[in-house]
Order: structure tokens, then sequence, then C-alpha cells
């Protein structure tokens, strides 16, 4: 058993989150490992960043429109981080303190991958802000899907249809390539908590490969309970 188990407040739920670039899947698969988790009676809420909560949605709205481009990329970075506050606040504590289990789609490493590793945010002020926004805070497991870019872009292209690009979806392609590597870097720092995942199947074979990789981390078997 992990030691971040040992140490949960018994009842506690699990906190999964979902990363990845454009159009990797991470709504469908969150969808998929709900269903699984809900038949077997799990508690579960499946929610999103930026966005969430009420406060954090009107946040969402400014963020995606591009709004918050125009004030530079810290005062974005801050915008973020007022949404995740009120997120988690409101939304993620509350929900993990009654037993359930929060699947999020997209969380803290979005910040480091997007405003940090791409848009250049200083560590010391997304390390500051990660403080005051999640404080001890972290996921229990974080799935990252990993997908060429291209294929990533093109999917995102074909659901979007005649609609305009949103903030990100609009930026170069070298920054989907950047963004693609900042979260295998993420991954291979922290192999305890993320698990990065081939994206490139059917969303039937990813869903067996991220519901390996919650089965292995968080449900623990009868044999490794007792040699824990
Ligand atoms: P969304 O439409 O939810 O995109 P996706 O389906 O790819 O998750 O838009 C969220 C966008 O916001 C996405 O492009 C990533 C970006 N983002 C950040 O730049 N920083 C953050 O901290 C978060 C949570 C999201």
């Amino acid at each position: 058993m992990s030691e971040s188990a040992v140490k949960r407040p018994s009842g506690r739920g699990r906190f999964v989150t979902f990363e990845g670039g454009e159009g990797t899947g991470k709504s469908t698969q969150i969808k998929k490992l709900a269903d699984r988790l809900k038949a077997a009676r799990m508690r579960i809420l499946v929610t999103r960043e930026p966005g969430g909560s009420p406060g954090a949605e009107i946040m969402r709205h400014l963020l995606l429109s591009g709004m918050g481009k125009l004030l530079g990329p810290e005062a974005e970075t801050l915008l973020f981080a007022a949404a995740r506050d009120d997120h988690v606040r409101t939304v993620i504590e509350p929900a993990l303190n009654q037993g359930a289990w929060v699947l999020c789609d997209r969380f803290a490493d979005s910040t480091r991958a997007y405003q940090g590793s791409l848009g250049q945010v200083p560590a010391g002020l997304i390390n500051a802000m990660q403080r005051v926004t999640i404080g001890d805070l972290k996921p229990d497991l974080t799935i990252i899907l990993d997908l060429p870019v291209e294929i990533g872009l093109g999917r995102a292209v074909t659901r979007r249809g005649s609609a305009t690009p949103d903030r990100f979806e609009g930026e170069q392609l070298a920054f989907h390539q950047g963004l693609r590597e900042a979260y295998r870097k993420i991954a291979a720092d922290e192999p305890a908590r993320c698990v990065l995942i081939d994206a490139n199947s059917d969303a039937d074979t990813v869903a067996g490969r991220v519901w390996n990789a919650v089965r292995e981390r968080l449900l623990p078997t009868p044999a490794s309970v007792i040699s824990a």
C-alpha cells in the first residue's frame, strides 16, 4: 500500500486527474472510468478545469475566449489559479471529505505544462500559486494521455466542426509538440503519481489501459493489503 494511502484519513475519497494535449481523449476516458467505477458502486464526481464550480466556470469563459492572454502570461496564470482555488475549496475537497472519488479533467499539471513550460511563466511563481490554491492536495493518481500531436489536433478539428478554435487550440504546431514533451517530462519526473498512457488506439483499448493503472495503483488486491 502506498505511503499516501496509509496516511489518508479513513473514508476519504480518491483524487484522480486526467491530463494531456488537445484531442487526446480525456473526456471520453473519464466517462468510461466513471461508468466502470459507478458499476462497482463507488461514489464518483466528474469535474473539470478551468471550471467545475460556478465561480470558476465564469473564469473559464474569460480564459478560453482569449481575454486572459491579452493580460499577459503571468496574469493569465493568476486567473487559472483563482479558478482552481474556488474549485478546490467548494467542490473537490468537500467531495473527497465525503468519501467520493473525484475524477478531474485537467488540474495543476496543465498549469505547469501550458503556462510553465510553454508560457515561460517562472517556476517560482507557479509554485507559489500552487501553495495557495492547492496546498497539500495532491492527486492520488494522474493519468497522462499521450498521442502524436498531428493525430490529437486532427481529432480536435473534427470535434470542433465549424466553430472557432479556442485560445489554446489556435496555437502553432510547435506549441503542441512542446506540450507533449512537457507532459512526458512530468510523467518521467513523478512516476509514483503519474502514469503515461499510450492514447493512440481505439477508445476501448485505451480505457483498458486506464483501468489497469487505476486497479494497480488505487484498488489494492486483498493480498497487497495483507502485505502492507
Ligand atoms: P478545454 O476545452 O477544456 O480543452 P481540452 O478538451 O483540451 O481539455 O479547454 C481547456 C484549455 O485550457 C486547454 O487548452 C488547456 C488550458 N489550460 C491551461 O492552459 N492551464 C490550466 O491550468 C488549465 C486547467 C487548462
